[in-house]
């Protein structure tokens, strides 16, 4: 194995991307150059620009939209991983994710659309890293093998596609009182809560089933992940709007209502980015409180500043959130009076009604 300085030229911090690239560089030893490679949620593009560098053409199949964008910026042609059309890359280069379900449903998609022989290079962070990756990933590849460590990261190696019956999107069937029926979820690997319905969102769906929530208006639920509260939400009979900024999170809120048969409207967004003004009657959230692996509550404060913006007067937001963060104060500043109407010993569910 070798240790080359950044690809690029520049000063790059992150120890995982050097070592997939490097890995990469070992068992391709003619490299990309002219040919393309498949880069995966490239948090930073760093891997986008290491493909350009090598002279190769990086496609890009990214989960969360603003990681997207900085892709495409950098040069790499973004591609819908839910196209399923063959890909003719020599490799395939990106960050291991930590949840195990969610490297099951990558393996399983790239086994199906790259070629025989074909690389993949995956990497990630020592302390994020288990056996259970690289079995989702043998349960796709032939091969599979881990790198040794450097700088606390390492890399898993993949090659020998075999394509397979798919067991993602996964159906679950949730049977809680609060829901009415029985609803069914179907779950890319990626999605939060694995298809469960989190403790947080059934006190949401707890509350809002005791109300007063209108049966008719206009009604978004913001980070949907699986879909639950939208399909909730088009049951009551409110036209409604889901966003997500994870794209398999927006496959699994449109697979949800699709299972369910309600209509709702999904897309993939930052926030409240694509919401015209004063077009909401009803805001629902189970809010992002991580970005990547890192406790950040900077995008929901942001959040909450631009709902006053969406809500048309007397429009309500309905958010649940861990008791410890510090929503409250914003909640009230930023779209009006607020009241907490359910609590357990974690979550608060607050309502607030645009003034
Ligand atoms: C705590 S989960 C809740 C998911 C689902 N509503 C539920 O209750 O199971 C938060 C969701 O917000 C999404 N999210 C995070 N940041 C976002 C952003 N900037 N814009 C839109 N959605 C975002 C995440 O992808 C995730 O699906």
């Amino acid at each position: 194995m070798t240790s080359s300085p950044p690809p690029d030229g520049s000063l790059d911090p992150d120890p995982v991307t050097r070592l997939v690239l490097d890995e990469a560089t070992d068992v391709l030893p003619g490299g990309w150059e002219g040919a393309e490679v498949l880069v995966v949620d490239d948090v930073d593009a760093a891997l986008t620009r290491g493909v350009l560098a090598g002279g190769g053409r990086p496609l890009a199949w990214v989960d969360d939209l603003r990681e997207a964008r900085v892709c495409e910026a950098a040069g790499a042609r973004l591609l819908d991983p839910e196209d399923g059309t063959p890909l003719p890359v020599v490799a395939v280069l990106g960050r291991l994710s930590p949840a195990v379900a969610a490297v099951e449903d990558l393996a399983e998609r790239l086994a199906a659309v790259v070629p025989e022989g074909v690389r993949v290079v995956l990497g990630g962070r020592v302390k994020h890293m288990t056996l259970a990756q690289n079995e989702a990933l043998a349960r796709s590849f032939g091969t599979v093998s881990a790198s040794r460590g450097r700088q606390k990261s390492r890399v898993l190696h993949a090659s020998d596609p075999r394509a397979g019956t798919p067991h993602w999107p996964r159906t679950t069937v949730l049977d809680e009182p609060a829901l009415g029926a029985p609803l069914t979820l179907r779950s890319r690997g990626a999605v939060f809560a694995g298809g469960r319905l989190d403790a947080g969102t059934r006190l949401l769906v707890q509350a809002l089933d005791a109300g007063p929530v209108a049966d008719g208006g206009d009604a978004l639920d913001l980070g949907s992940g699986s879909g639950v509260l939208a399909v909730w939400l088009a049951r009551r009979g409110l036209r409604t709007r889901a966003v997500d900024v994870s794209a398999a999170a927006v496959t699994s809120t449109r697979l949800a209502a699709e299972a369910d048969r309600v209509a709702v409207e999904v897309s993939w967004a930052d926030g409240l980015e694509d919401v015209a003004d004063g077009s909401l009657d009803l805001v629902v959230s189970n809010p992002p409180f991580h970005v990547g692996a890192a406790k950040d509550s900077t995008p929901t404060l942001e959040m909450i500043d631009d709902l006053a913006r969406v809500l048309r007067p007397g429009g309500a937001s309905w958010l649940v959130w861990n008791a410890h963060l510090p929503y409250l104060p914003r909640l009230r500043s930023a779209v009006g009076p607020t009241e907490v109407v359910r609590r357990d010993r974690s979550y608060l569910v607050t309502r607030s009604v645009l003034r």
